[in-house]
């Protein structure tokens, strides 16, 4: 900085921005006092400068604000799920079904209020939207449609089927899919088999053909449902039920286990696109931490009869749950009922296989282990021992540890949903007592034992409160 920087203080008209009125700078005196006053017309300067920048950032956000109002209204009149490519019906057949197309483009499905507003994608991680279903002469109902994975997911399958098929992480994604496994089975291949999906995910970890039929037959992605022959469905559904399965099975769990015919999972409702739909279930059970005793006893008991019928059931398949805290499980508003909402990672073992295979120890009950862990909600499993024992713990050892029992965490809460009994009940410490033993045992088969009387017990409360 040079002497004519000091020059323009010329006068000593000008003001400091926190001078009072009439009060003026002296002249420019001369030095030592020069460089101080060069700072202090430097900082003058600033103060403007950053006042007016201030004033303009407000000016600039009110313009954008009035530009953008249209485009606000517009998000809340237009209906995103009628876009082709907004629910990524053009990947087809790199996606999870076509069933719900005609409802979505027909403008049958939409959002609710805030669900509209785009830029809240960018909160929405998990990719699961509350939205609203209108059938002619039913009215609306409530429903949920997920994408099965975040943004990220999305596009790092995306990126595998490409780099399979051509090498590069980019291409077109529908020609790329012929040239993955999604398209190893034609219509010559009669069954799907263990040895094609063995291993893709959870659901198919340690699948016998009797499940694998089932999820066939099951699939509601085709038009004539109900056959496990491959050869009745197309090409393309072929690769959507394999996309599926590697993606994120769940919409596939809900589909061979229906709610319908009493599995405890949401009702599954169709796809179109990368959009999965199913029922909307009511609130997560993390809200109901806090509800009366009485109702926090029935939903127990309800999550430990969750536990016995995906372990021993007449279908002989065993589901274990592997993901279990209080936001996988909802509560319906009306009848109270506890349902699974999260089924993405549920092991199924077959147990009639498991008897014929008769692989080591396969007939030895199994006792889940606990340990040691510093996160919330965590489990610990070993998936080939839950595929190769008929009789296993892990249900009742899951929902005891992280959702019932003292030792359950969830969002930095201690105490599980079985907090705070009233004297009454706490007293004689039997339901402490269950409680620990289901979840850390002390005695050889204690949790089995535990886990029978906690049902007993809970239902026995139950219907004192009746
Ligand atoms: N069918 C449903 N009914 C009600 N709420 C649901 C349903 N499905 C999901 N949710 C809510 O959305 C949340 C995220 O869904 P979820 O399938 O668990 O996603 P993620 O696999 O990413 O955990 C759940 O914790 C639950 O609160
Ligand atoms: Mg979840």
């Amino acid at each position: 900085m040079g002497q004519w920087g000091l020059g323009e203080l010329g006068s000593g008209a000008l003001q400091w921005p926190h001078q009072r009125q009439g009060q003026t700078l002296p002249t420019a005196p001369r030095s030592p006092c020069r460089s101080e006053n060069m700072l202090r017309f430097l900082s003058l300067k600033f103060g403007r400068l950053y006042r007016c920048l201030k004033f303009l950032l407000l000016v600039g956000l009110f313009v954008i604000l009035v530009m953008n109002t249209h485009n606000l209204f517009a998000s809340f009149q237009r209906n995103e799920l009628t876009d082709r490519r907004f629910i990524n019906l053009n990947k087809c057949p790199a996606c999870f079904g076509t069933s719900w197309c005609r409802k979505f483009m027909n403008g049958q499905v939409s959002f609710e209020t805030w669900g509209r507003l785009r830029f809240l994608d960018f909160f929405n991680v998990k990719n699961v939207h509350f939205a609203q279903y209108g059938e002619p002469r039913e009215g609306t109902r409530r429903i949920v449609l997920k994408r099965l994975g975040s943004n990220q997911e999305l596009g790092d399958i995306d990126q595998k089927i490409c780099k399979r098929a051509t090498g590069r992480p980019r291409c077109d994604l529908i020609q790329a899919m012929y040239k993955t496994e999604f398209a190893r089975l034609n219509g010559d291949v009669r069954l799907l088999t263990p040895d094609v999906v063995e291993g893709w995910s959870d659901l198919v970890h340690c699948p016998s053909q009797r499940l694998l039929d089932r999820v066939v037959r099951r699939y509601a992605e085709t038009k004539d449902s109900g056959s496990f022959l491959l050869k009745n469905l197309k090409d393309t559904e072929r690769m959507q039920l394999l996309m599926t399965l590697a993606f994120n099975p769940e919409p596939l769990v809900l589909q061979s286990f229906p709610s319908d015919e009493g599995w405890p999972f949401a009702k599954y409702l169709g796809a179109c696109g990368r959009m999965v739909a199913v029922n909307y279930v009511g609130e997560e059970l993390w809200s109901f931490y806090n509800a009366p005793w009485e109702q926090r006893v029935d939903l127990a008991r309800q999550l430990m009869d969750i536990a016995e019928q995906l372990t021993n059931n007449d279908f002989d398949f065993a589901l274990y749950l592997l993901d279990v805290s209080f936001d996988n499980f909802a509560v319906g508003p009306r009848d109270g009922k506890v349902i699974v909402v999260d089924a993405e990672n549920v092991i199924v073992a077959d147990k009639r296989l498991i008897r014929q295979n008769k692989p080591e120890n396969y007939d030895v009950w199994y006792e889940s282990r606990v340990e040691d862990c510093d996160k919330e909600a965590c489990l610990s499993f070993s998936k080939d021992i839950l595929c190769s024992r008929v009789t296993v713990d892990h249900n009742y050892y899951a929902v005891c540890q992280n959702l019932l029992s003292r030792y359950s965490t969830w969002r930095g809460t201690t105490g599980g949903l079985l907090h705070d009994p009233p004297a009454d009940v706490a007293k004689d410490g039997h339901l402490e007592a269950l409680l620990d033993e289901c979840t850390k045992p002390k005695k050889h088969y204690g949790r089995y034992q535990a886990a029978k009387e906690l049902r007993e017990y809970l239902a026995q409360l139950s219907n004192n409160v009746r």
